[in-house]
């Protein structure tokens, strides 16, 4: 049993080679007396800004797990800034206890920083399905390991909180604008986990109040219509999502169904 957060693809990809019971996180946050027994039970999800998403800890804080081996594997695009270490210490906090934590490297998908045309020409020296090999063979195994924090890493991440205390965050609401180009496809409303977005006579509307950055709706949009409205990316003609995985796998687990 392997639950998963996915804004591009990329750690739906690496939740694909390592089980066949998937399931999505946004979608399972609208179950109540959420309680899963099985004999391992995982989660794969990005790394946002060197933690796990706050979705996907709100989700293990709010669910038991009944199990002989947890696991998580986190994906990233540069730098993990020692998360695995921190990520254990926070379960421990919840009462909940981790056999296996590793981190993957993969395409980065952070917009705001990185040019996604060049982003993907680094996706053969990542070696993935290497080191997503040797992840599944770990878990096959039930390896008991938690991946080692490192000086240089987690001066990254304790680097970036100090400009972010100083500077302020890096993301401030409203993230996008939307462009005249716009066709009114609805795809942004279908990729959104967290149900921000909607359309009205054709013109798209978000409310911002569960947005947790994923920007999926930003790298989904066929026409390149969602633009950031202050921020200066490096590229706003590239767009990323994982070569693996279809838009429709994106809609699949993201799209908030009304029960
Ligand atoms: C808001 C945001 C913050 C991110 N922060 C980090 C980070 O701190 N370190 C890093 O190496 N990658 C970071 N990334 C890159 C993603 O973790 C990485 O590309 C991940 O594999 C995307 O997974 P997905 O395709 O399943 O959404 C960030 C991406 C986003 C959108």
């Amino acid at each position: 049993m392997l639950f998963y957060f996915t804004a591009t693809g990329n750690s739906l990809y690496a939740a694909k080679q390592l089980d066949d019971e998937l399931i999505s996180i946004p979608q399972e946050l609208n179950k109540t007396n959420r309680h899963y027994k099985a004999d391992k039970i995982g989660i794969v999800c990005p790394l946002y800004e060197f933690e796990v998403p706050g979705v996907v800890k709100k989700f293990i804080e709010e669910s038991e797990f009944d199990t002989d081996y947890f696991y998580l594997i986190i994906t990233y695009g540069k730098h993990h800034g020692s998360v695995a270490a921190r990520t254990q210490e926070f379960l421990k906090q919840l009462g909940k206890e981790a056999d296996y934590i590793n981190t993957l490297i993969m395409v980065d998908n952070a917009l705001i920083v990185f040019d996604m045309e060049k982003q993907k020409r680094t996706e053969s020296e990542k070696r993935i399905d290497e080191h997503l090999k040797q992840i599944k063979a770990d878990i096959d195994s039930k390896k008991h390991y938690i991946q080692e924090a490192t000086e240089e890493e987690t001066a990254f991440r304790d680097g970036y909180v100090k400009s972010i205390e100083e500077n302020g965050p890096a993301y401030t609401f409203p993230l996008y604008k939307v462009e005249e180009t716009c066709s009114g496809c609805g795809t942004c409303t279908k990729v959104c986990p967290m149900g921000c977005i909607t359309i009205e006579d054709g013109k798209v509307t978000y409310d911002y109040t569960n947005c947790v950055n994923c920007m999926a709706c930003i790298q989904a949009c066929p026409s390149k219509a969602i633009q950031f409205a202050t921020i200066q990316e490096p590229n706003p003609n590239e767009r990323y999502r994982n070569s693996n995985i279809s838009l429709k796998e994106i809609i699949e687990a993201n799209q908030q169904k009304l029960f």
